[in-house]
């Protein structure tokens, strides 16, 4: 081990070898590639074995090797992503100790020293187990909804569980500032079955792995943290925002539209708010109507993200009639949007997303404040912090209607609330910013995790 720059470096020569499995869907991929690329960048050798569904692609990441497995996967599409998490977990299981085990007969020299998989590939944990490597989880998601996914026993049994009222605001005590609608369930297709069979899982073979990365940060979500070392008997890395170590390491799954970044150039600072709700919340065809009309008649400039297959599973959706008319020259719709970009760019002054994780850090680290309309999981739990924690977001409380729309853009853009909520969130950035600097908090736990990884 050297110091380089006053920051742990391995030797290369050494070779250790990280072998890291993503979870193939692009909230997940993108964080474990930017993990990927920070620990390549601190001397370690990477792998990336990875499905052919939703397959990363090799030639932006020059430095590593990578192993595609078989997965069976036939359909194409993420709108049932749970059923998708499911098969993945079965299907994968024997590909991937296959693919492992040749990996470890043909690179004596170039030992592999652990496994990082994302933590809802919990089959790896049997594998990693079977081979004898320690594996090392990330998860994408905050600590908070990591919390309250271990607590769905308690929940369950103190009757929130199945939730009778999914708009209910009534507070769960055990675990505040959480009410009863934002607890992190995904209503699949079919039933809750898939979801009660898969968090479980996630969560003991987390519990049983060799150590928790989280991209998040202390200043955040000490509190959780701090929950997260008591109540759970393992190493804790919260590393976060792992995005602004490796702002190049892209990952885009869908081809990203640069056209926007030209229209932005031509708006008013602060001016525009930016519309997307990542990449699997989808909505109705009536709801697409109210949000368009709520766009319209906000009169503010607006980039909006429609994503082919998010509005009622149509690959292509028509705006309401009249709409373009009202909007010309002040809207920008795109299919798939350079986010990072995008939230950087000085005129964009405001944010309404589904609250993914991802996203609601890349809008911290630019200091640009949301309008917070979640759809499942972790976003209901992101919400809450945002709006009622952090307070540098305001949440769609009453689903999608024009004139609800239009007053909260109204109230984020140009009223004194939302300019508080833009003083706060700009503190939030610059602690994000420092947590990453050399003596930050991310950044020791970074070191922590180096010396962690070379001692096994
Ligand atoms: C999912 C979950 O929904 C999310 O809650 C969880 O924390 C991670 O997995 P997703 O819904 O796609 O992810 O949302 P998000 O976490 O925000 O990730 C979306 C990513 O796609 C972001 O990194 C964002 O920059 C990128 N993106 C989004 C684009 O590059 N272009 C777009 O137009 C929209």
């Amino acid at each position: 081990m050297t110091r380089e720059g006053g920051e742990r470096q391995v030797h290369e020569e050494k070779g250790r070898r990280i072998v890291f499995f993503p979870c193939p869907l692009q909230g997940h991929m993108n964080p474990m590639l930017q993990l990927a690329t920070l620990l390549h960048s601190k001397g370690f050798s990477i792998t990336i074995i990875h499905t052919q569904f939703n397959s990363p692609n090799p030639s932006n990441f020059p430095n590593f090797s990578f192993e595609p497995i078989s997965d069976g996967i036939q359909e194409t599409s993420t709108k049932d992503f749970m059923a998708l998490l499911i098969a993945l977990n079965i299907r994968c299981e024997a590909p991937f100790r296959d693919c492992l085990a040749r990996i470890l007969s043909e690179n004596k020299r170039d030992s592999i020293v652990c496994i990082i998989s994302d933590a809802i590939m919990h089959f790896t944990q049997a594998v990693a187990n079977h081979l004898k490597l320690p594996r090392i989880v990330l998860r994408p998601s905050p600590p908070s909804c990591f919390i309250a996914f271990a607590n769905f026993p308690l929940l369950r049994q103190k009757g929130y569980l199945p939730i009778k009222d999914p708009q209910s605001k009534v507070p769960v005590s055990e675990l505040p500032p959480l009410r009863v609608k934002d607890i992190p369930t995904i209503d699949t297709k079919n039933s809750s079955e898939e979801f009660d069979q898969l968090i479980p899982h996630m969560i003991s073979e987390t519990l049983a792995s060799s150590g928790l990365i989280l991209n998040s940060l202390d200043y955040l979500e000490r509190t959780s943290l701090t929950q997260i070392q008591q109540d759970f008997s393992i190493p804790t890395f919260p590393v976060g925002p792992l995005h602004k170590y490796s702002p190049g390491s892209s990952n885009s799954l869908l081809t990203q539209d640069p056209s926007c970044i030209a229209w932005l150039d031509n708006q008013v600072h602060g001016s525009v708010i930016y519309v997307s709700f990542g990449s699997l919340a989808d909505m109705e065809k009536q709801e697409l109507v109210e949000t368009a009309w709520g766009l319209a008649n906000s009169d503010q400039p607006f980039l909006w993200v429609i994503r082919p297959g998010s509005v009622g599973g149509l690959d292509c959706v028509e705006l309401p009639e009249g709409f373009e008319e009202k909007t010309r020259g002040r809207g920008c719709v795109v299919k798939w949007a350079p986010q990072q970009e995008v939230l950087a760019h000085p005129a964009v002054g405001g944010f309404w997303t589904h609250c993914g994780w991802n996203s609601t850090l890349e809008s911290i680290c630019e200091g640009v404040p949301m309008l917070c309309w979640p759809s499942f999981g972790d976003q209901r739990v992101n919400a809450r912090y945002l709006s009622h924690v952090w307070r540098v977001g305001l949440e769609l409380e009453n689903g999608l209607e024009r004139g609800e729309i239009e007053r909260a853009i109204r109230r984020l853009m140009v009223e004194k609330e939302g300019e508080e909520m833009r003083k706060r969130v700009k503190v939030l950035k610059e602690n994000a910013e420092s947590s990453i600097r050399k003596g930050g908090s991310s950044q020791e736990s970074l070191e922590r995790l180096v010396d962690y990884i070379l001692s096994f």
